[in-house]
């Protein structure tokens, strides 16, 4: 699939322009969206550590910013970490902006690839449904 082959490469690349210093643990993830544009996005910490954002959430900020409206695959790539799970924050955040058809895609260094569905990282997600039903 040529662009699950591009969506990948992006995510090499941002992995690469990760600004990790304090963690050494570098983390790229790419998004291609539901208009069939790409977005990237890197882990950048900050010597206030709790400030540091993920490489997903950065990845979807270029996703709004571009204009996209769902996630249709999001591959995360980390350095170290074969492969990396989103963190909790991540895959909240990740719903917020995913449809039935969105696909989590963890690489491996090897190039392995492991995909999941949304529900199947975050079962039970909080959604902008609860907000009217609360
Ligand atoms: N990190 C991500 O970018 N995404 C994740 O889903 C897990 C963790 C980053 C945050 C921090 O900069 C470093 O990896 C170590 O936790």
């Amino acid at each position: 699939m040529p662009d699950l082959k591009r969506l990948i490469d992006t995510a090499k690349k941002a992995m690469e322009k990760a600004y990790a210093p304090y963690s050494n643990f570098q983390v790229g993830a790419a998004i291609l969206d539901n208009n069939g544009q790409l977005h990237a996005g890197c882990n950048v910490e900050n010597s206030a550590y709790p400030i540091g954002c993920c490489a997903e959430q950065a990845a979807v900020t270029a996703m709004i910013l571009g204009g996209g409206q769902a996630i249709q695959d999001i591959v995360v790539i980390a350095k170290k970490h074969n492969p990396c799970p989103p963190c909790g924050a991540c895959r909240q955040v990740i719903a917020e902006h995913s449809d039935h058809n969105t696909k989590i895609h963890l690489l491996t260094q090897g190039d392995g690839l492991t995909t999941f569905q949304v529900s199947e990282l975050l079962p039970q997600a909080f959604s902008p449904d609860h907000l009217d039903s609360c």
